[in-house]
């Protein structure tokens, strides 16, 4: 799958390796040059600051109409809060950005030490939670966390994606607050319910 990632910091730089190692045809673009990117892309991974995407975002409205976004960023606000004060999620922020796209929130659960190196001991693979509105859009998503190692789990539509994003806040206060080790993950038990 041809995957143009937008941000090529830590989150950006880690999933464009993992993605190029598992067969995928990754293009990282020049800052600014995002846009000269898109053509043939059938995948975009959005990896800035929250902040910026509303000075990234308007200009490629137009080229991510029917793409996949793949939204790993996460509006962080003061004292390790919700950015958004929880009236909604970064992500529907970014879906209306883009109202052609396909958001679906991903790869933002965990600090990127975790999108660098996925590997535990163990039988569990380690449990990447996804949020989307569209059931293509999320499939492909979840393959590509299938792709990196990942146990995918589509948890609901965009308007889960606001709790995903405490989910992050939990993770990041409990390792970058208390010292946890950054491998921290959540791995999934599951079974039928009873008839
Ligand atoms: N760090 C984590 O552990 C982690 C984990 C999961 C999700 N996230 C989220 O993922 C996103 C990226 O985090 P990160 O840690 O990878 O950040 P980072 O290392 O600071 O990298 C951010 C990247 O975005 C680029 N960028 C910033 N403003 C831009 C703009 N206006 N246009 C185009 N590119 C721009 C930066 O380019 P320059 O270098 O030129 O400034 C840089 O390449 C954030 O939303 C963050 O909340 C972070």
């Amino acid at each position: 799958m041809r995957i143009v990632v937008i941000g090529a910091g830590k989150v950006g730089r880690s999933l464009a390796d993992g993605l190029a190692g598992a067969d995928h045809d990754v293009v990282v673009p020049a800052r600014g040059q995002e846009g000269a990117a898109l053509p043939g892309a059938e995948a975009v991974v959005l990896a800035v600051p929250f902040p910026a995407v509303s000075e990234v975002l308007p200009a490629l409205a137009d080229g991510l109409a029917g793409i996949v976004v793949v939204d790993c960023t996460h509006p962080v606000g003061p004292g390790l809060s919700h950015g958004l004060s929880s009236a909604g999620s970064g992500s529907q922020v970014v879906q209306r950005l883009v109202p052609g796209a396909s958001v679906v929130k991903a790869f933002s659960i965990y600090g990127w030490e975790n999108l660098a190196d996925n590997s535990f001991p163990g039988p569990l693979r380690p449990l990447m939670m996804i949020a989307g509105d569209d059931t293509w859009a999320t499939s492909t998503v979840a393959g590509l966390a299938s792709d990196l190692g990942w146990d995918p789990l589509v948890v609901g539509g965009l308007d889960q994606a606001l709790h995903l994003e405490h989910l992050t806040l939990l993770w990041i206060r409990m390792v970058r607050g208390q010292g946890r080790s950054p491998h921290l993950v959540w791995a999934r038990l599951e079974r039928p319910a009873e008839l």
